[in-house]
């Protein structure tokens, strides 16, 4: 998110504006929440019910944002990731960057009329804070909404979702192996500050590397879905609780919770991000809900 610069600029911010103490049991509240809202029909669009809302909602409330800003600053960030596009013609072009210039004004407007001691106070001026809300807004939702319907497409219909269901212990094994293997973010820009070799390999100094983390993370050792050294994502930790308060949730809420019979869900068609962009799911209506388990 952002070039250098910016980076090294906001990190101290992004630590702490998107530190995650105490997240899960926000998160937990208000997936429940969303999962009472669409319980009844037996059947809904999880992504649009659940995994795009509750990140948007998520970021939006970090950065001391009105939640009633979501669906149009995540319509415009949604069109502007057009320019991420596996295919992008000339109209997808000029789309994005007006869905850019859209997602700005709008993010400039919100943070112009905050008070002086909001969460943003000591992010530098109005322009600086607005472009951290906006890579903020642009990346973070649509990322983590990506992993959580990577997570769901990979355990609804085994066992280890029935296991899940039925002992809340299991959380911490499916978390982490969903972060290894539910990657949503599989490319990843680097420069080389100087001159290295890496298995073998000799970069020089300036080179560009796109690191396929998707990839690495098929190889032993920790797992590389949120990068790693003084760059990785400030964003990790925030992002694992709604991995455990989704999962959780929708196990104890949505008894027999299955994808809907039918072709494979649309993917985002976007080069560095991959997830689901539907998921048809049914579930037993008439089965009891248990208790949210509570957090470890
Ligand atoms: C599943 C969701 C997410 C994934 C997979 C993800 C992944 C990544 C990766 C791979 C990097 C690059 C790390 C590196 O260069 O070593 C990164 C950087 C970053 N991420 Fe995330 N991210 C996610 C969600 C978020 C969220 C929710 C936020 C906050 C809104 C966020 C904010 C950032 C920022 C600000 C950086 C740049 C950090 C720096 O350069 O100092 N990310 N993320």
């Amino acid at each position: 998110m952002g070039e250098p610069a910016d980076r090294a600029r906001f990190r101290v911010h992004h630590l702490r504006l998107f530190a995650a103490d105490g997240a899960e049991d926000e998160l937990r509240a208000v997936a429940a929440d969303l999962v009472a809202r669409i319980r009844p029909a037996g059947r809904a669009d999880l992504v649009e019910a659940v995994l795009r809302p509750l990140p948007m909602r998520t970021v939006l409330g970090r950065l001391g944002l009105d939640p009633g800003l979501a669906d149009d600053l995540g319509a415009h960030a949604a069109t502007a990731r057009l320019l991420h596009g596996v295919v992008l013609d000339n109209g997808d072009q000029v789309r994005s960057a007006q869905a850019m210039a859209a997602l700005w004004q709008a993010c400039r407007a919100a943070v112009a009329a905050q008070p002086a001691d909001g969460p943003l106070a000591g992010v530098g001026d109005v322009d600086d804070r607005t472009e951290l809300v906006v890579q903020a807004v642009l990346s973070g939702p649509a990322s983590t909404t990506a992993l959580l319907g990577n997570a769901l497409l990979r355990l609804l219909g085994t066992p280890d979702w029935d296991a899940l269901a039925a002992d809340p212990a299991r959380l911490d094994g499916l978390v982490d192996d969903c972060l290894r293997h539910a990657t949503p973010v599989v490319l990843w820009r680097r420069e080389a500050t100087k001159a290295v070799t890496v298995d073998g390999a000799a970069l020089p100094a300036g080179a560009r590397v796109l690191v396929h983390l998707g990839a690495a993370n098929r190889e032993p050792g920790p797992p590389l879905t949120f990068g790693s050294g003084a760059h990785a994502c400030p964003g990790a930790d925030l992002v694992r609780a709604h991995l455990r308060a989704v999962l959780a949730t929708l196990a104890a809420q949505l008894p027999g919770l299955r994808r809907e019979p039918g072709p494979a869900p649309a993917l985002t068609r976007e080069i560095g991000l991959h997830g689901p962009t539907e998921l048809s799911v049914t579930w037993d209506r008439s089965a009891t809900p248990v208790n949210v388990p509570a957090q470890r």
